[in-house]
């Protein structure tokens, strides 16, 4: 068994398995906003990252990737269908993103939260050495912190959350809301992405567990669990390389071309959630046709809406509506090779979706709730010709940093279309001073530097991630 002195404990592991057109079995790097956070910080360094292969049964013994040593945790069907699809994904994540779909509780999902925390806390013990700093991720995995520091007191624990942690008055629906609170604070850190998810824990830790809190510290036992905002960020400088490299530059112009070489082309890239604000943004756009402002020949809508937890049923739902709904606009504004919205239900590689960030004049990021949301923090990277504008929601985490985006509150049809118009309208120069502005924030506040905050405030003096 190897030990590492850095572990990352993630419920998924940086790696989806696909199968390639000749039918062979391949790996790729899973999408999703925590792989891409921690994958450019662990790139060759002695770290373990212990998490989820996505499938049932034995866990497969995968090969290093990136010199990363993947660690397996191996998941049954009911674990997935409770643990995953359940309490993860069917109570925790609408709970923590403002209830924007119905949180469900059941009670056996969460016997199987706590059966595969306990899992992941023991693989965890198994691939740390001693002293080791161990960083535990998301929401799915809220109970290993303390279950892993009763197993491994000499362990220094971090906990990250990807996610908004909510307000008083919806955690206080969670059934089972002092343990997952104490799940937590077995932590040394407790990171967040703004300060408000710092606020809301603080009061939470106070008025449950009865803990004498602030806003950075609070007091469980004989010891201090510290608590703050790190935005979470991405690689940079690899995202304006991969924008300035010629075959992207050229992907990007043949994108147009084939879109009819329209005058401005609008941009989503979400994954199929129901926190992403999909159905709404489409809805801005079928009524800014509708209503004369934009015509079809000239502004083209291009949604990425990469598949996600399939099997859980609200995600079906919002996908039936989606597909639904870009039927109708485009049968009702399309004409024959023209359609309205250019609907893509996959997944790409970097260099795709670099070119489709380079290709958008306009990228509207509206979810109605979101932690942090990377793509915006992509598509601003990739604009290394400092054009491009981009149209995003106050209810991403995004939104603290980005300043001099297009804001918009996603819930108000009518203040989402005139932000799109004003997007659409916009002089070249309001544009490229607004993108450069956010490019100098993105330089300075990339992953490393999100890293390098976190895991000094972790270990005092050591940098694990410089
Ligand atoms: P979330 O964390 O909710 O998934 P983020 O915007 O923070 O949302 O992160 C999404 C990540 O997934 C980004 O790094 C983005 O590039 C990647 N991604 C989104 N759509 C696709 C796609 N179609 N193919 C591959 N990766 C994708
Ligand atoms: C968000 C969550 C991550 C998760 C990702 C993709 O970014 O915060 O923890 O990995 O979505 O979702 P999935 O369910 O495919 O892991």
């Amino acid at each position: 068994m190897r030990q590492s002195s850095l572990v990352v404990v993630a419920n998924r592991l940086p790696v989806d398995d696909t199968v390639a057109p000749d039918g062979a079995f391949e790996w790729r790097r899973s999408p999703g906003g925590l792989v891409s956070a921690l994958h450019p910080i662990l790139h060759d360094k002695p770290a373990t990252w212990v998490g989820w292969a996505g499938g049932t049964g034995d866990a497969p013994t995968l090969p290093d990737v990136d010199g990363i040593h993947l660690h397996t945790v191996p998941l049954s069907a009911d674990d997935v269908r409770e643990h995953y699809e359940g309490f993860a994904n069917a109570t925790l994540w609408p709970l923590y993103h403002d209830a924007v779909e119905q949180p469900v509780y059941h009670r056996r999902w969460w016997e199987a939260y706590q059966r595969v925390n306990r899992r992941f806390a023991e693989a965890a013990a198994q691939a740390a050495e001693p002293d080791a700093v161990v960083w535990v991720q998301d929401y799915h995995l809220q109970l290993v912190p303390g279950m892993l520091r009763a197993l491994r007191p000499d362990l220094r624990i971090g906990f990250f959350l990807h996610v908004p942690f909510p307000p008083p008055e919806l955690f206080m629906q969670l059934p089972r809301r002092a343990e997952l609170l104490l799940g937590i604070l077995g932590a040394d850190l407790v990171g967040f992405q703004r300060s408000q998810a710092a606020h809301n824990f603080a009061q939470l830790a106070n008025r449950v567990l009865k803990l004498p809190a602030t806003d950075r510290r609070i007091a469980v036992d004989d010891r201090v669990v510290r608590i703050g905002a790190f935005p979470v960020s991405i690689d940079t400088a690899e995202m304006e390389a991969l924008a300035r490299r010629p075959e992207v530059v050229q992907r990007a112009q043949r994108l147009r071309r084939d879109l009819g070489d329209p005058q401005k082309v609008i941009l989503s890239v979400d994954r199929m959630d129901y926190t992403k604000g999909i159905e709404q943004r489409l809805k801005a756009y079928s009524e800014l046709i509708a209503d004369g402002h934009v015509k079809v020949r000239d502004t083209v809508m291009v949604q990425v809406a990469v598949p996600s937890r399939e099997r859980v049923e609200q995600y079906q739902i919002l996908r039936d509506r989606v597909e639904r709904e870009v039927g109708r606009i485009n049968g009702e504004f399309g004409r024959v090779g023209e359609p309205a919205v250019h609907y893509l239900n996959q997944p790409f590689d970097r260099v795709e979706l670099a070119a489709l960030y380079r290709a958008a004049d306009i990228m509207a990021v509206t979810p109605l709730r979101d932690g942090m949301n990377l793509v915006a923090k992509e598509y601003v990277a990739a604009r290394v010709d400092d054009a491009g504008a981009l149209v995003l929601s106050e209810f991403a985490g995004a939104a603290a940093e980005f300043q001099q985006a297009y804001l918009v509150n996603p819930h108000d049809l009518d203040g989402l279309k005139l932000t799109l118009m004003h997007a659409l309208e916009a002089s070249p120069q309001d544009v490229s001073s607004r993108m450069r502005a956010m490019r100098g924030h993105l330089r300075t506040h990339d992953i490393q530097a999100w890293a390098t905050s976190y895991l000094n405030a972790l270990v005092p003096g050591a940098s694990p991630a410089a």
